[in-house]
């Protein structure tokens, strides 16, 4: 069987007025059939109910409800791991190629309703047309790619030993049994679907724990796995409160392995109690882990300031710069701090803030939590550095109440400062000064994460130096440090930020592989 290559979908160009018009009408579709919609658990292929829901609200007009989902309690989610395991004896039984065949279909089916997913997303967490459109082609991406990847595995992945006189030797590739997905609400269909569908391809049954701001599109795009043929039981859809059931089931003896998406602070105490053995429990938990990220690019002195300005604006400002790889700091050596930072401030103060509909570039932050955690941020800022932009959290924008952040940069802070160690996640830029490139290296490495960086500059030299000693998972030179590409740039970083596990790459499925070593003496 010849495995086709992937290919990464193309994006939308929104600059055609026809497809803003398209946009505008899958808003008036999901408005009309999902707005308001309920999506209860799935266990077993059965859909089941809860007393208690958790709400998706439009974070850019709070008083909209988009729809609902069930919330698990311990005893949906102990059946979900019990079912899920009942499920593995036979899915674990299917051949690879088949497996992939249900990502690529679902991948086909997401291709149709590519509007609908991303106009679901500007309703329910508040993204713009071009960043939602992005996300979707990701999670189609993440489809194709880990299906493609599988089948590959099944080609010839098993025969890479050495000969060896006198026997026949061989690896095969063994699934582990059951896992959870616990994924964030900032990329809640690409990041949701990629964590998912890479354990469940290679053989593996997965509970998948959606956040609690974004189930609706997490709900969305489980039906399309089901209606790809996804047999029951081996996708548990379980919304639900992290502290409650996604604690249970990371705890839990009979959960193989975990892979989590989100805050540092929950992703360490995932490792901990993941690392504690139970009574029962004949196995180490696999743990995959993405966290945060307190992301620099550095301007120097040989840089194209046009293009400098354009990547830190876009690096900055997506998505309200709720992303783990959006640059939080910048870092401009002393010759050319002012002309860059001066025309950072305008660039960023032409952007546009409204609601995700509108296609704002800024539009508001995912919920309350987020909108205080950043206003305290704005607080502490103050002190630690120059307001040159924003600074204020009003919490209504355009006569609409929403958590609205102004886009705000703040000038000269220190390296050591809170606002340039810690992880904000919203539309907040740290400005420091450094003295030369040199400088400028240490204190983009100042840090305990690593995750995306960025260089803009002319000087080869230091460009290669950058190459070797910049400590990040993902570099990237002379354009925005966010945006990765399934397969052409895998994903991840370490230290603080993770387990370098790079998403969308080549090695990736091998985390929810066991490897067997067979040999026969003939
Ligand atoms: N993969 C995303 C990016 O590169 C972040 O999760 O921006």
């Amino acid at each position: 069987l010849k495995v086709q290559d992937y290919r990464p979908q193309p994006f939308i160009d929104f600059t055609q007025p026809e497809n803003v018009a398209a946009y505008q009408a899958a808003l008036q579709k999901v408005r009309a059939e999902l707005v308001g919609k309920h999506y209860p658990l799935i266990i077993n292929g059965e859909r089941v109910d809860t007393e208690e829901k958790l709400t998706s609200v439009n974070p850019c007009n709070t008083c909209e409800v988009i729809g609902t989902t069930a919330k698990a309690t311990i005893e949906d989610a102990q059946r979900a791991l019990e079912g899920a395991w009942e499920a593995f004896e036979t899915w674990k039984t299917w051949d690879m190629d088949a497996r992939a065949r249900i990502l690529l279909k679902a991948a086909a089916i997401l291709k149709r309703r590519r509007l609908e997913a991303c106009a679901l997303m500007t309703l329910e967490v508040g993204k713009s047309y071009a960043e939602a459109d992005v996300e979707v082609a990701e999670a189609i991406d993440f489809l194709e790619y880990y299906a493609r990847s599988a089948m590959k595995y099944a080609d010839f992945g098993a025969a890479e030993t050495t000969w060896f006189e006198g026997e026949e030797n061989g690896m095969l590739y063994l699934p582990l049994g059951v896992g959870v997905s616990i994924s964030p609400w900032n990329f809640p269909c690409a990041i949701f679907l990629g964590m998912l569908a890479a354990p469940l391809v290679v053989g593996n049954c997965v509970i998948a724990k959606p956040a609690e701001d974004s189930g609706m599109i997490a709900g969305f795009v489980v039906d399309i796995l089901l209606e790809a043929g996804l047999p029951a039981g081996v996708l548990q859809f379980l919304p639900g409160i992290g502290s409650e059931v996604g604690e249970y089931l990371t705890t839990h003896p009979r959960t193989r392995f975990i892979t989590f998406t989100g805050s540092r602070a929950v992703g360490l105490h995932i490792n901990e109690v993941a690392a504690k053995t139970l009574k029962g429990q004949k196995w180490i938990k696999k743990v995959v882990l993405e966290l945060g990220g307190k992301d620099a690019l550095i301007v120097d002195e040989t840089a194209d300031l046009e293009n400098a300005v354009t990547a830190a604006t876009q690096s900055a400002f997506g998505f309200n710069g709720q992303k783990c790889s959006a640059m939080s700091r910048l870092i401009v050596v002393d010759e050319v701090y002012d002309a860059v930072v001066n025309a950072f401030v305008e660039r960023a103060r032409a952007l546009k803030v409204g609601t995700g509909e509108e296609n704002a570039n800024v539009t508001a932050v995912v919920n309350e939590e987020s909108f205080e955690k950043i206003s305290q941020y704005l607080a502490l800022g103050k002190n630690e550095g120059e307001v040159l932009l924003g600074g204020e959290a009003p919490g209504e924008w355009g006569g609409k109440k929403g958590y609205y952040v102004q886009p705000t940069i703040i000038g000269d802070v220190k390296p050591e400062a809170r606002i340039a160690q810690e992880e904000i996640f919203g539309p907040v830029v740290a400005v420091l000064r450094a003295r030369d490139w040199q400088d400028a290296l240490a204190i983009a490495n100042s840090t305990e994460y690593g995750l995306t960086g960025g260089v803009c500059s002319n000087d080869r030299e230091r460009l290669e130096q950058a190459r070797n000693e910049f400590e990040v998972g993902n570099l990237y030179f002379n354009r925005k440090i966010t945006g990765a590409i399934v397969g052409v740039q895998p994903f991840g970083g370490y230290n603080m930020s993770g387990t370098d596990s790079k998403a969308g790459g080549p090695d990736y499925l091998a985390n929810f592989l066991q490897l067997k070593a067979v040999t026969e003496r003939w």
